[in-house]
């Protein structure tokens, strides 16, 4: 089965009397465990792709299966259960909150969960050792580099254990040394079955996914994969 399936997927902004076609007629199969890069320039759609795919937000038009469920046809309250539950998200921007620790931060995605304190500190604790961040889990963000800033948001994106990770541009505020480090990341991650979408304009980090597909004008103008 696969993890997500969208058919002839639109979105259409309107702002005034204009309208932003912003996808237009997408069609996308994402099996579980695969690693695909989402490449194209800016205002091709891809953070809009990337919000409608983690449900932050409803496509226009077409249809879109997660986990073989029918989205359209799901209540909002399925939908941020899915969000919630299923989804992990990386930012260019890191979104930790600055006031909180480290470990604080990671353990946000399920602090809600039924699961007793001391279960949800030990998952955070085995998130913050997955990134490599156990020594500076009582830091705040602040105190953090770029890289263990991302490193941080990596381990609250996992932390549920989500089927999907979507990663926006994850590497836009990182210097090349970090940027390898925190793809490096992602594909160790994927070599353990994670499956993981990565947003991104730079050729580099498209070379570390094995599928790479292509954006233009809101549609999907190349797919392909390399070999095993
Ligand atoms: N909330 C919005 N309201 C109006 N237009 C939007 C909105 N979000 C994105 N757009 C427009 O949709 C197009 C695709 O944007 P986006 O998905 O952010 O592209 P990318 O992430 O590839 O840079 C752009 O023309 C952008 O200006
Ligand atoms: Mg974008």
């Amino acid at each position: 089965m696969p993890l997500v399936e969208f058919e002839n997927l639109s979105k259409i902004y309107r702002m005034g009397d204009e309208t932003v076609r912003a996808l237009d007629g997408v069609g996308l199969r994402i099996d579980p465990g695969e690693f695909v890069a989402i490449l194209g320039p800016s205002g091709s759609g891809k953070s809009t792709l990337m919000h409608i795919l983690g449900f932050m937000d409803s496509p226009s038009g077409g249809r879109l299966q997660f986990e073989g469920n029918e989205v359209g046809r799901i209540s909002r309250a399925h939908r941020s259960w899915y969000r919630a539950n299923r989804i992990g998200f990386v930012f260019q921007a890191f979104n930790l909150l600055p006031r909180l620790t480290v470990a604080d931060n990671v353990v946000l995605p399920i602090v809600y969960s039924r699961s007793g304190i001391r279960d949800r500190n030990a998952r955070a604790a085995t998130a913050l050792e997955r990134v490599g961040m156990t020594h500076r889990a009582t830091h705040i963000p602040s105190q953090l580099s770029g890289g263990e800033r991302q490193r941080a948001a990596i381990a609250r994106a996992i932390v549920n254990t989500p089927s999907l990770i979507l990663a926006d541009e994850p590497t836009g505020n990182l210097d090349s040394r970090n940027v390898d480090r925190i793809m490096e990341l992602f594909t160790g991650l994927s070599a353990e079955g994670q499956t993981i979408v990565v947003v991104t304009h730079d050729e580099h980090v498209a070379g570390f996914a094995r599928r790479t597909i292509r954006m233009c004008d809101g549609r999907i103008s190349e797919d392909t994969s390399r070999p095993v």
